[in-house]
C-alpha cells in the first residue's frame, strides 16, 4: 500500500480549523447532531471488547425496517463507510488487479485502489451527461479481468442517482462477468423521490455499504457497515476487520443502536430541514446566471459549476469566498476534477447561513470575473 493524503482531508473544515468558516458549505453530512439531545444514560455500558461482527442489537436495528431478505448475519458493523470501503478494496484487490471506478467520486472510492496499486478504469460521470452513470459505457468497461466495479449512489459530489431498473442491469453485467459490485449508498436514507432497495439484497455478488453519518448527523461515533448476502465474502472481510481493529467500539455501538432504535423521533424533522435546505439551494440556483448544475436527486451535496463562457480566476473566487465571505466549499480539485466545480454541501449550515453562503458564492465569483 502506497499512502497519500488526500486534498480532500488535508483542506477539510474540521483540519482547517471550523472557526475560519461562518458559512460552511463544504460538508458532505447532514448537521452534527448534539450529545445531550439524545439523551442517553450508557453509565452501566461495559467497556469491553465487543462482538468482532458488530452489536448484534445494532445489526437488527440496521436491517429493520427495510423489505429485503439480509439477516443480521449479512450486516458487518465498521468504522464509518470509509473504512468498510477500506475493507472491501484491500479484501478484494491487490496491485494490478483490474477495477471499474466512477468519477468523480467519493475521494476514497478511488484512492484506496490507487494506493494498492489496482488497474483502475475510470467511468466518467460528465455535466453534459447529467452526472448519470453511462450503461454502455460501463458495459465496454468491464471485462473478464474485471475484479469490481465502484459505484456510489446517491452520487457524491452530484446528488444523482441511477434507477432501479439501471441498478439491476449493472448487477446483471457483474454477475455475467464474475466481478463484485461495490455500491456506496451511504446517502441511501436522503433520497428525494425514490429509493433503491439495499443493493446487497438483489445480489450475493453485491457488497453494500453505507452509515450513520451522513443523514443522520453522527459522523463522530465512527458507525457504518457493509452488507453482503455471500459468506465468503463476509468471513473475509470479518478477518480483516479483526485485523486491522479486533472489534469496533462498544460505546460508538451502543450509541449507534439506542439512536436507531428511536430514529423515528429525529429523522421526520431532519427530512423536513433537509429538503427545505434543498429548495432554499434550488430557489438561488434559479435565481442568479453565473453558476449551473445538474439537479440531484438525493443527498445533501451538489457538484455546480462556473458557466463555461466565464473567464474567471478560480484560485482568488476561493480566496474571496473565504476571506471576504467567510464561507467555504469543496473546490473541483478534491474530486480531481476542475476548480471551476464545486461541491456544495447545503445539508449541514443553519438555514440562514446555507443563505448566507450562496448569496457569497455569487459576490465571490462577479469580484472574480476577468474584465
Ligand atoms: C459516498 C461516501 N461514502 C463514504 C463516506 C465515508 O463516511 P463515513 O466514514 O463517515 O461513514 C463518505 C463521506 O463523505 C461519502 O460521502
Amino acid at each position: 500500500m502506497k499512502y497519500v493524503r488526500m486534498p480532500i482531508e488535508i483542506e477539510s473544515p474540521e483540519q482547517m480549523g471550523y472557526s475560519t468558516i461562518k458559512n460552511n458549505l463544504s460538508e458532505s453530512s447532514y448537521t452534527d447532531t448534539i450529545f445531550k439531545d439524545l439523551n442517553l444514560n450508557m453509565n452501566e455500558l461495559v467497556i469491553c471488547y465487543g462482538d468482532h461482527v458488530g452489536n448484534p442489537n445494532l445489526r437488527s436495528q440496521i436491517i429493520k425496517d427495510e423489505a429485503s431478505n439480509l439477516t443480521i448475519n449479512d450486516v458487518l458493523v465498521t468504522a464509518g463507510a470509509a473504512s468498510a470501503l477500506f475493507i472491501v478494496s484491500t479484501s478484494l484487490l491487490s496491485a494490478g488487479d483490474e477495477l471499474v471506478v466512477a468519477k468523480p467520486n467519493y475521494a476514497t472510492n478511488i484512492e484506496t485502489p490507487k494506493a494498492i496499486g489496482a488497474n483502475i478504469k475510470y467511468l466518467p460521470m460528465t455535466f453534459e451527461n447529467n452526472y448519470q452513470v453511462d450503461l454502455e459505457a460501463l458495459r465496454k468497461l468491464i471485462t473478464p479481468k474485471t475484479k469490481l466495479v465502484s459505484l456510489t449512489c446517491p452520487h457524491n459530489p452530484t446528488g444523482t442517482m441511477i434507477s432501479e431498473d439501471d441498478l439491476k442491469e449493472i448487477i446483471q453485467m457483474v454477475e455475467a462477468s464474475n466481478a463484485y459490485l461495490l455500491f456506496d449508498e451511504t446517502y441511501r436514507d436522503m433520497s428525494f423521490k425514490f429509493k433503491l432497495p439495499i443493493a446487497a439484497s438483489l445480489s450475493e455478488r453485491v457488497i453494500s455499504v453505507s452509515s450513520l453519518s451522513k443523514t443522520y448527523g453522527l459522523p463522530g461515533i465512527r458507525i457504518g457497515w457493509l452488507m453482503t448476502r455471500n459468506k465468503n465474502l463476509q468471513e473475509l472481510f470479518l478477518a480483516a476487520k479483526e485485523q486491522i481493529f479486533i472489534c469496533g467500539s462498544v460505546v460508538d455501538e451502543e450509541i449507534a443502536f439506542r439512536y436507531m432504535a428511536k430514529r423515528q423521533d429525529f429523522f421526520p424533522a431532519i427530512r423536513k430541514d433537509m429538503l427545505e435546505k434543498f429548495q432554499i439551494t434550488k430557489n438561488w440556483m434559479e435565481s442568479q446566471d453565473v453558476f449551473e448544475w445538474i439537479e440531484p436527486s438525493g443527498g445533501v451535496v451538489c457538484f455546480p459549476r462556473i458557466k463555461p463562457d466565464l473567464k474567471v480566476d478560480t484560485k482568488k473566487f476561493y480566496e474571496l469566498l473565504l476571506t471576504d465571505f467567510k464561507t467555504y466549499v469543496g473546490p473541483g480539485h478534491w474530486f480531481e476534477e476542475s476548480d471551476r466545480s464545486f461541491r456544495l454541501g447545503f445539508g449541514w449550515p443553519k438555514q440562514s447561513e446555507l443563505k448566507d453562503g450562496l448569496v457569497g458564492l455569487e459576490g465571490a465569483l462577479k469580484k472574480s470575473i476577468w474584465s
